[in-house]
């Protein structure tokens, strides 16, 4: 059948047909119907969110991280999902004359840049880091680092929002995707992940993980089974953990912003937050949160059903993994079938890893068009996905901008004869 309607390649959506309906059903009617569970999910919740989802996913996380210590309760909240979430750390952990600068590892998931803008931080005060082979260039960022801070600040410095024991006003924001990056794929390498961590140390910086697709992993060869339900490699949050002194008293350098949103729905609006217990202390007392209690609590007590039997984890391992991995092989042979004659590359480094996982590719564009040209003609053609450029923090002076010739495509979201049309028409589009 002719498809009529316009591909989304755009959209960086979980697949439809996979949303549990059956068992988010029985679990809201298994909470509505027992006056402990429908009173604590119809009422405020506790800041730090609902007790029993916080408790079992402190036992799913250590169980997928495998950290060396394992983490306890107090380290873990719920959130409203990742973007809440990192609104809410901005609010109380950064104050836009004392915290210098927001640093983006780039290319980056660009819906997060105007939450930063919200929190008072653009123009200078925004800023790229460009990648290099292992995804971050981190001599760039310490030698920008520095040069911010022997800069003098423009203001006085003196904090706009009042001191309180729960906040800590960081010097820098350091904003990223690890694993399974959006929109590259890529996985940030162990030693990366180490000395970001200690260059966040040395410049009172707060890393912020987004660790959102960690869970969807796969053997990059068709065919061979994910073996364990363990993470490609630890958290950089994990990794800032180093005795129960600091973790008990230190506010720490990182946090872990994780979300239900790709791995159940994105409208249930639930995640959780992992960071040392003071963090998680002081993001609970966030204005908002100390006023209506934890986000999306009803919410909470539906996804902790799914818990039991560990359907969650069955779900991720059973379901999605493997269905997510057939799309990704499909998308691939025809990006190589379609495109690849054409001049369109990916990145070798990344799709040849032996695991791959996330939502989505980062395709290169031939010479001799751009993803601006590309676009366009590719909405005639009835394909839409998102531009190189957005994925870069603005540059007001540079003419020439980065990314230019990369394009970002969804493989989850659309259904399999769309995927394989999609990329035929995006072949029509540059030919
Ligand atoms: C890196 C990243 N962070 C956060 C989000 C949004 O997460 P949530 O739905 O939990 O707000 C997305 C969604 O595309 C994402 O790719």
């Amino acid at each position: 059948m002719a498809e009529t309607t316009t591909i989304d390649l755009l959209s960086g959506w979980p697949a439809q047909s996979l949303f549990p309906t059956n068992e988010l059903s029985s679990a809201a009617v298994a909470v509505l119907k027992i006056p402990e569970t429908y009173r604590a999910g119809l009422n405020y919740g506790d800041d730090e969110g609902y007790l029993p989802l916080r408790q079992n996913l402190r036992k799913y996380l250590a169980n997928f991280y495998t950290p060396e210590r394992k983490a306890s309760v107090d380290r873990v909240c719920i959130t409203g999902g990742a973007s809440q979430n990192l609104a809410c750390i901005l609010q109380v952990f950064t104050d836009p004359l004392v915290t210098r600068t927001v640093w983006i590892i780039e290319p980056s998931y660009y819906l997060a840049f105007r939450i930063f803008e919200d929190a008072g931080f653009h123009g200078d005060k925004l800023r790229g880091v460009p990648p290099d082979e292992g995804g971050v260039d981190l001599g760039f960022l310490e030698t920008a680092m520095k040069q911010v801070e022997s800069t003098p600040a423009e203001t006085t410095q003196q904090p706009i929002k009042p001191c309180q024991p729960h906040r800590k006003i960081y010097r820098h924001i350091i904003y990223c995707v690890p694993t399974f990056s959006n929109p590259t794929g890529l996985i940030m390498p162990l030693s990366k992940r180490q000395e970001l961590l200690q260059l966040a140390r040395k410049h009172d910086a707060l890393l912020i993980c987004d660790d959102v697709y960690d869970f969807l992993r796969w053997p990059s060869r068709p065919g061979v089974e994910v073996k364990q339900a363990t993470a490609t490699l630890p958290r950089i949050v994990d990794l800032d953990i180093l005795d129960d002194e600091k973790d008990a008293t230190s506010f720490g350098n990182c946090v872990s912003n994780g979300s239900f949103s790709k791995i159940l729905g994105p409208g249930c609006r639930v995640g959780w937050g992992e960071s040392t217990p003071r963090f998680i202390h002081g993001l609970t007392q966030a204005g908002s949160t100390r006023s209506g209690g934890a986000p999306s609590q009803m919410m909470s007590t539906i996804i902790n059903e799914l818990f039991k039997e560990n359907f969650l984890e069955a779900h991720i391992e059973k379901t999605l993994i493997p269905e997510y991995a057939r799309r990704y092989a499909l998308f691939l042979a025809a990006i190589k079938h379609d495109l690849y004659p054409l001049g369109f590359r990916l990145d070798e480094s990344v799709i040849n890893r032996e695991t791959v996982g996330g939502f989505f590719m980062w395709l290169q564009l031939p010479d001799g068009i751009d993803c601006y040209q590309l676009a366009a003609r590719a909405a005639t053609h009835g394909v839409s996905f998102s531009i190189g450029p957005t994925t870069a923090v603005t540059r007001p002076l540079e003419v020439d901008l980065p990314f230019k010739n990369f394009i970002r495509l969804c493989f989850t979201f659309e259904e399999d004869h769309r995927l394989v049309e999609g990329v035929r028409r995006i072949a029509l589009a540059a030919g």
